[in-house]
Parts: C-alpha cells; sequence; structure tokens
C-alpha cells in the first residue's frame, strides 16, 4: 500500500505483515497478518508516531521517504516500546542523528535495555504537549495498554488520537486503510477481538481506566498501530473495546464454549451429546477440539462467553495436555466468574478434573456439574450427557 492521507499533513506510512508467522512468538497470524502503522505529522518540525517491526523497516523507510525527506524529521513518538513497534528504532537513529525520542520515563529505561539507546531523548508526562509549529501534539499516559510505559498522542487541531495498542486488530489491510472503505469490516472487528483476547485481555482494566479518561475527547479518528483506522464511526471501536473489557469480571455472553480433547474417541462421543443438550435449550456453543485448534483462535470464545465447558480424558493422572495448555492460556488472561462444566473418560483412574480446579483457582467459576464415565460412553451415560448438556445450558441462561 502507498502511503494514505489521513488529514492534511498527517499520513499513515505504515506496513502490512504477511510474512511472520506468530505474533509476539504464540499467536498465528500466518493467514491473517497484521499491520504495523506509523504516522508522520508534518509541520515546521516533523514527528514520525510509532515506526515498524524492523523486518519490515525497507518498506517502511521507502513509505516515509515518498512523503517526507528523512532530513526533515525532528521526532520520533514511541508510544510503546513493544518490538513490534520499535525494533527498528536503532535502525532510524543511524540515518538521522539528530532524531529526538519522545517517550515516558519508563519507556526511556526499556529503550536502554532494548537497544542501548541513551541519547536524545524527551521524556513527557500526563498532559505534557510538544509543539511542531502550528500543531501541538499533546500526551496521554496510559499504563498497561498494553505494557506499563504506555501512552497515547492526541492531535486536536485534527481530532485524532493516535493510540497504539488500544483500539487495535490483527489483520493485514487488503488496500483499505479507512474503516468505511472497508467492505467487509465485521472480519476485523473479529480479528479485534482476537487480538485482544490473545494480547490486551489481561490488561482489561486499565485499558477501560484509559477508555474513561479519554472518553471527554471529541474524537473524529483514531488512528491505532494495528489494523484499520477508525474515522467514520471511532465509538465503535471504542464501544467494542468497552464491551470487550467488560468480559473480565462477567457477566460474558450467555454462551458456551466446549473445549474438549480426545484420544480415541471416547470422549469425543460424549462431547456429541453434551453439544446436543446445550443446543437443545436453545443456548449457542461454539466447539474447539484443543488438539487441532491452536488456542490464539479459542481464547476469544472464552473470553466472550459465560459458560465454559471442559470435555478431556485423562492423561497419565493429568488433564489431556492440548485441553491443559489452551485452558491454562485462557486463566492467564484472568475471565473472571464464568460457570463451569467438566466431562471426561478415564482407563483406570481419573485426575483431570482436578487438574482443571486448579487452573482456574482463583478466578471464582462456578461449577455447576461434573460426569466422568470409564472408557466408552454407554447409551444410557450418552442420555445422561444430553441432559448434563441440557443442565449447563439453562444455568447459562440463568447467568
Ligand atoms: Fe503492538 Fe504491545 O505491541
Amino acid at each position: 500500500m502507498q502511503p494514505v492521507q489521513l488529514s492534511a499533513g498527517v499520513h499513515w506510512v505504515g506496513v502490512n505483515d504477511r510474512t511472520t508467522d506468530l505474533f509476539e512468538g504464540i499467536w498465528p497470524i500466518t493467514r491473517e497478518g497484521v499491520t504495523y502503522n506509523a504516522y508522520l505529522v508534518e509541520d515546521e518540525a516533523c514527528a514520525l508516531i510509532d515506526p515498524v517491526r524492523a523486518s519490515k523497516a525497507q518498506q517502511f523507510l521507502e513509505k516515509l521517504g515518498a512523503v517526507c525527506d528523512l532530513s526533515r524529521l525532528r521526532y520520533l513518538v514511541l508510544n510503546h516500546m513493544e518490538q513490534d513497534h520499535t525494533s527498528s528504532v536503532p535502525l532510524l537513529r543511524r540515518l538521522v542523528p539528530g532524531l529526538t525520542i519522545v517517550c515516558t520515563a519508563k519507556a526511556r529505561d526499556m529503550l536502554e535495555s532494548f537497544y542501548g539507546v541513551t541519547e536524545n531523548i524527551r521524556v513527557v508526562d500526563e498532559g505534557d504537549t510538544l509543539s511542531l509549529g502550528e500543531t501541538t501534539l499533546r500526551f496521554f499516559v496510559t499504563p498497561f495498554v498494553h505494557w506499563p510505559e504506555t501512552m497515547m498522542t492526541w492531535e486536536p487541531e485534527r481530532r485524532i488520537l493516535f493510540s497504539c495498542d488500544g483500539f487495535g486488530t490483527f489483520g493485514a489491510l487488503d488496500g483499505a486503510l479507512f474503516d468505511d472503505q472497508i467492505a467487509d469490516l465485521a472480519w476485523y472487528e473479529g480479528e479485534g477481538l482476537r487480538y485482544f483476547a490473545n494480547v490486551v485481555a489481561k490488561f482489561s482494566k486499565p485499558v477501560r481506566n484509559a477508555i474513561s479518561r479519554l472518553g471527554g475527547l471529541d474524537m473524529a479518528v483514531i488512528a491505532p498501530s494495528h489494523g484499520p483506522v477508525w474515522r467514520s464511526d471511532p465509538a465503535r471501536i471504542v464501544e467494542l473495546y468497552d464491551r470487550w473489557c467488560g468480559y473480565a469480571d462477567g457477566p460474558a455472553e450467555p454462551e458456551v464454549t466446549l473445549l474438549y480433547g480426545s484420544m480415541y474417541g471416547f470422549t469425543e462421543r460424549m462431547m456429541g451429546a453434551v453439544a446436543e443438550g446445550v443446543s437443545e435449550v436453545g443456548v449457542p456453543v461454539d466447539v474447539f477440539d484443543a488438539g487441532r485448534r491452536h488456542p490464539s483462535y479459542i481464547l476469544p470464545s472464552l473470553w466472550s462467553r459465560n459458560g465454559v465447558l471442559v470435555g478431556a480424558p485423562t492423561y497419565e493422572g493429568e488433564l489431556f495436555p492440548p485441553v491443559s495448555h489452551a485452558l491454562r492460556l485462557a486463566a492467564m488472561k484472568r475471565p473472571r466468574n464464568r460457570l463451569l462444566g467438566i466431562f471426561g473418560s478415564y482407563g483406570w483412574s481419573g485426575g483431570a478434573d482436578t487438574d482443571v480446579g486448579q487452573i482456574v483457582e482463583g478466578l471464582d467459576w462456578e461449577l455447576v456439574e461434573e460426569l466422568h464415565f470409564a472408557g466408552k460412553p454407554t447409551g444410557k451415560q450418552l442420555e445422561e450427557g444430553r441432559r448434563f448438556g441440557r443442565t449447563f445450558g439453562e444455568a447459562v441462561t440463568r447467568g
């Protein structure tokens, strides 16, 4: 994509990344891609807001150079230090030796520990401003959206909020930058929830605090560091983020995630019966085979739904490892106040249920019911599984 003008004197100079397989080394983006959005604000002094991952620096520099001669760059605003944005900082510093980095005090410490950068840094705090000529940038310190050093940058004349990770989504851009140009915006909203559940969810409280503090701004444009720029309906992505933050303490949606694993099909048979029971009482259920689905795609469901059914065999006396892995990742994000049901097959002794309890300890999940059986479920046990599903679905409906 070419540079895109947001407003007179403000350009998107970000890049698509379609070649990284795992975001943060964990979350798959092979099919979806991601963007690192960078923005150039031009005035008497020019400021670059958040650069890009070093692996995409060539593409980024070409784009930046098409809008502005590098020698005109005076400031580099770093809203956030994670390396998906900052690993190109050493290169930029070499290319533009006089560049002043603008960041919070915590980010300054990270600049030294990540890159050995200690010179020409301007530390800013809540409400501080930076004059570029007629344009003034104002900084909001927003710790833990997503790391402790994070801030956002506000341009009051054009009413643009450069929000970095906040309000971001996974998903490369297919030629269109703005929300009103994207035909399938729902896809980015889905990738927004996946990004949130994978990367941001643990910090829901600070994100919500930031949202309420930013509520006073009359935002015309939200320009995050990942995904589309929201100019037609910026309130939409704020509303979504606020809703997703709200799931942290519950109640989440009155729906069910059924997370299961099966070695030879015994637990899978029971899963089918349980899912039938949940569906019979009209409650939506999302079924995930933990052995075949990456947790990245399971977490959005576990984050946003109130009911969690865990179906897993006992494996060497413990919870079946793929289910354990997905559940542990979900528990790291601290979703509280969910309803829990556990079922599964065992060969000679159980134990899987104890592990589930330990994984979600401290999250205030209410155990609604359990169903364990030896070996292959009998017809009677499958009927019991349908009843189990109905009872669980009804509990989720009641909240
Ligand atoms: Fe997009 Fe937390 O970095």
